[in-house]
């Protein structure tokens, strides 16, 4: 037998979200750290573009990657369990982790100060795609290595990807793409000691530089230079941490979460296809916002109930009719949910795969983190 999520949040070093847009990545990673810190766990969830409402509830500023404790009492406020280990929330801000990054691993002051002030470095840390990636690996790469405050668990929120290796490839691409033949060919000046104007208006230019310089100026490739110069010697650091993270995300104590929907779970078998194939461990598939069972719980269990009920209590036959055939409609939509959630467990080898239903208010504070907390943990 597969642990259940359960057993494998006692053990998990560091939980990691993952799935397409909207599904509730953001949100499962809070809940899912509110649970393990409730276990006496000392847990921090670091998230990514959270929902305004849902930053406040955690006690997040707009703007981050300042670790903040989440104050017990704004759980027993609001009559809920508090946590019995130290929970703290962080938001990636992209731009912030790139600087620090610089700033911790650039091995020469005057260059490292050029590259910060650089024009292209502003929009390239926060525009290029993979960047929120990539710099999200950094800062797991630095929380799980960190020795003061060590922490129990990790939960990694991750942005929407269309496909699970997103995720994993974009650190690799960046590095790649700063590291890459053309933009050697564009250093070579740097490393002659030549102006890059010069080389650019060489006779032997590439035909692609001299047409991007048309369109851009050549103002804007000296920049363009002059950025990749900078990240000239950060190399071998960027490597060796994604190299130390590629690890990381392989260890036996790092799970990941497919968060999906029902009507998404063919994407979801893709994701957990993906990561197994790495031999990544899928500790979870969540079906997330399924259509509640409108007949589960204290309801009336029939059709024919249901009708007479709403008679009974006044109202007309034509509403009474038109209840019950939403509510059947409902019923039906979450059977179908249910049989889905069935083929997919017997396709994802004896992962759990956990239905949790929509709630009818976006989870937007501590309460409705609850509700789908227990409808993770049960
Ligand atoms: N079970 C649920 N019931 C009702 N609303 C939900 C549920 N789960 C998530 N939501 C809401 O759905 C929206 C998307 O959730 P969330 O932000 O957690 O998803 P995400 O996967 O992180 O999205 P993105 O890919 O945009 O980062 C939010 O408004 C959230 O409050
Ligand atoms: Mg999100």
């Amino acid at each position: 037998m597969r642990p259940n999520v359960n057993q494998r949040l006692a053990i998990a070093r560091c939980v990691i979200c993952v799935g397409p847009g909207g599904v509730g990545k953001t949100s499962t990673s809070a809940a899912v750290a509110i649970e393990a810190a409730r276990r006496g766990r000392r847990t921090l969830v670091l998230t990514i573009d959270p929902a305004k409402r849902l930053a406040n509830a955690l006690g997040l500023p707009e703007i981050g990657n300042e670790e903040r404790l989440i104050d017990p009492s704004a759980f027993t406020r609001q009559g809920l369990a508090p946590p019995t280990a130290p929970l703290s929330a962080m938001m990636l801000d992209i731009k912030r982790t790139w600087d620090e990054v610089v700033t911790r691993h650039h091995p020469d002051p005057e260059r490292r100060q050029r590259l910060l002030e650089n024009p292209l470095y502003v929009a390239m840390s926060t525009a290029l795609a993979g960047s929120q990636e990539y710099m999200a690996m950094e800062k797991l790469h630095e929380l799980s290595s960190r020795t003061h405050d060590p922490l129990d668990l990790i939960v990694l929120d991750t942005p929407p990807a269309n496909h699970a290796v997103d995720f994993l490839e974009a650190p690799n691409k960046i590095i790649d793409a700063l590291d890459n033949d053309a933009t050697r060919w564009l250093l070579e000046p740097y490393h002659q000691k030549k102006k890059l104007t010069k080389k650019l208006f060489d006779a032997g230019s590439s035909f692609f530089i001299r047409t991007i310089s048309r369109f851009t100026g050549t103002e804007l490739l000296t920049d363009l230079g002059e950025l990749l110069a900078g990240f000239q010697g950060m190399f071998d650091g960027f490597r060796a941490r994604a190299e130390a993270v590629r690890k990381l995300l392989a260890a036996d104590t790092t799970d990941f979460w497919v968060l999906s929907t029902p009507l998404q779970a063919d994407e979801a078998q893709d994701f957990w296809a993906r990561l197994s194939e790495r031999d990544l461990l899928v500790a979870a598939v969540v079906l997330n916002r399924a259509t509640p069972d409108p007949y589960d719980g204290a309801g009336p269990a029939d059709p024919a109930a249901l009708l007479a009920a709403i008679q009974r209590a006044g109202g007309s036959p034509e509403l009474a009719q038109r209840v019950v055939a939403v509510t059947q409609q409902m019923a039906t939509q979450a059977a179908a949910e249910r049989a889905r959630a069935e083929v997919l467990r017997g396709a994802v080898a004896g992962t759990p795969v956990i239905l949790v239903p929509q709630r009818p208010e976006d989870v937007h504070d501590l309460v409705g983190l609850e509700a789908l907390r227990q409808g993770l943990f049960g």
